[in-house]
């Protein structure tokens, strides 16, 4: 079986209404990252940090999937199929795509902040101050922070490795590591990228210069019909 490969960055829910970070109304235009988004912040205002997530959250629990995750999903009839997302939000997953892979964690989890592998549920939107892991200290959304290591990244480096094809989905191509893994995809294998606003591609690939929900579809249909 084929094995398909699709790494999806914010472009791909944008559509469901979480807004991307680096578009001209982005999520960062309004937050400074270092105040929200680094073990820094976290030292010095854990509070601040904690409701910027628990806003975050509530928007990705209010959020449904698009035609773009449902399409994604639909090809696990004919190939194999993963998922590769730098998206914190589950909607691949509420989709129905059963192989995804979160390079930058999950909102809908909390983290110890001891420990990054001790993982759990959270029961609706609100992580409060004072809800402690079983070490002890405080816990906090399950996100890969920047300055913090990106635990999936060799995975997700041997996943590209093995596609048979590639197909890159709304993501600027602006953070590593997780930009770097296009070029772990084999040079001979058929690339093709969906965005409405192409970035700079190290490599060749076939330029589907549309919305997700319009473009995503679109090429699936074809691959499906092969
Ligand atoms: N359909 C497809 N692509 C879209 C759409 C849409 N409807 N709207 C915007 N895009 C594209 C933009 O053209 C841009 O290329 O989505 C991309 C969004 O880029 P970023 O905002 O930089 O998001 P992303 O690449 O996912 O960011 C990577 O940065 O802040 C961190 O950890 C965060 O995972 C995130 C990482």
């Amino acid at each position: 079986m084929k094995h398909i490969v699709v790494l999806t960055g914010a472009g791909i829910s944008a559509e469901s209404g979480l807004k991307t970070f680096r578009d001209s109304d982005g999520l960062w235009e309004g937050y400074d990252i270092e105040e929200v988004a680094t073990p820094q912040a976290w030292r010095r205002n854990p509070a601040l940090v904690q409701e910027f997530y628990n806003m975050r959250r509530k928007s990705v629990l209010e959020a449904k999937p698009n035609l773009a995750h449902s399409a994604l999903a639909e090809l696990e009839g004919k190939y194999k199929v993963t998922v590769i997302t730098q998206n914190i939000d589950d909607l691949h997953e509420r989709a129905g795509s059963t192989n995804v892979l979160h390079l930058h964690g999950i909102i809908t989890r909390s983290q110890s902040s001891l420990n990054p592998n001790l993982t759990y549920p959270i029961d609706g939107w609100e992580l409060k101050m004072g809800e402690k892991c079983e070490l002890g200290s405080q816990l906090r959304a399950h996100v890969v922070w920047f300055g913090e290591a990106v635990p999936m990244i060799e995975d997700a480096a041997l996943v590209c490795a093995k596609a048979d094809l590639f197909i890159l989905v709304g993501s600027s191509l602006a953070v590593y590591p997780a930009a770097g893994l296009v070029n772990y995809v084999p040079w001979k294998v058929p690339k093709y990228i969906v965005d409405p606003n192409i970035p700079y591609l190290p490599s060749d690939f076939i330029k589907i210069e549309e919305k997700a929900t319009i473009g995503v579809p679109k090429l699936i249909s074809e691959l499906l019909n092969e």
